[in-house]
């Protein structure tokens, strides 16, 4: 396929992304490397971070590998002193870190909730809160994107931590949006259906069944493709669209919506039979 975007969409950009030593927060800072952006990968875990780093330099790109826990403002703050250091001042940020598992809630521990709002809430917090200090304070412009999730507006049961969490984090892209406009910089929100990676699947769909259960769900009949994510990030953190901010764009084959539709399952017949079924209820005149 050819690429939709010119390799220098990014040139200029230096972007941090969270938790960018696996799954799609890997591909990501891989794709917007791609396009020119100078990325900084953050995470708990330095063999990933370096893999990531490697396969970006391999590939021509530019890029940082800076081992930080997200949960420690302190640590934030000397990350981005680094980034600053070796590849200069951040302009840009992927909230993508996150933790997540399936638990009944009235079985969640005090620590267990904490565990997943630390990293996703506070960790984001962390880092866009140190990120929007030092772009004002050097009067530059910004952009930041959290990955959220496609249940962030209904909630889940199963998943209480991250579903009030990743909540947390819609809100505060949207009053920052509005906060942090008059500096010119743009804070969005993405919100993800099943896109396939390891730490996710054998966390939340375990088994085949539970996939099969999953892929059921989706109008479109397939999972997300990494590059189908990375590509609206790729978009949102560009100068093509310097008039999206406070937006929630969500990306999961109208999986959401099949959801709360009466009648949606009927999409999941083979149309033939469907339309058949329709006109057989239709009143003979
Ligand atoms: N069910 C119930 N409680 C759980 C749990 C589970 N599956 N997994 C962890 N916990 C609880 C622990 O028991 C502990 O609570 P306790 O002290 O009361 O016993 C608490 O959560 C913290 O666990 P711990 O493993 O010490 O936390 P951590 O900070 O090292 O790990 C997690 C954070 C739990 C979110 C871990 O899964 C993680 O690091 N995930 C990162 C990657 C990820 O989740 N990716 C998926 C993205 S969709």
């Amino acid at each position: 396929m050819n690429d939709p975007f010119r390799p220098d969409l990014l040139q200029g950009k230096t972007t941090i992304v969270t938790g960018g030593g696996s799954g799609l927060g890997r591909s990501t800072a891989l794709r917007l490397a791609s396009l020119g952006a100078k990325v900084a990968v953050l995470g708990r875990r330095p063999e990933p971070l370096a893999e990531t780093v490697k396969t970006i330099g391999d590939a021509g790109g530019t890029a940082l590998a800076v081992p930080c826990d997200i949960r420690d403002p302190e640590a934030v703050r000397q990350a981005f002193d680094r980034v600053e250091a070796e590849l200069g001042a951040a302009n840009q940020l992927v909230n993508n870190a996150a933790g997540n598992f399936l638990c009944p809630s009235e079985d969640l521990s005090p620590n267990a909730f904490n565990s997943v709002v630390q990293i996703v809430l506070y960790g984001s917090f962390h880092c866009t809160i140190e990120l929007g200090k030092r772009l004002i304070a050097r009067q530059a412009k910004g952009a930041v994107v959290s990955i959220v999730t496609s249940y962030v507006t209904n909630g889940s049961a199963f998943v209480l931590p991250s579903a009030a969490a990743k909540a947390g984090v819609l809100a505060m892209m949207r009053s920052l949006a509005v906060e942090w406009a008059t500096y010119g910089i743009r804070l969005n929100a993405v919100a993800p259906g099943p896109f396939p990676t390891d730490g996710a699947f054998s966390r939340l769909l375990p088994g085949s069944e539970m996939e099969k259960q999953a892929l059921r769900r989706v109008p479109s009949r397939r999972f997300g493709e990494h590059w189908e994510l990375t590509n609206l990030l790729a978009y949102l953190l560009s100068d093509a669209s310097p008039y999206q901010t406070g937006d929630l764009v969500t990306i999961d084959g109208a999986e959401a919506l099949f959801s709360g539709q009466q009648f949606a399952g009927f999409a999941h017949l083979d149309r033939a039979m469907a339309k058949e079924l329709m006109a057989s209820l239709k009143p003979r005149k």
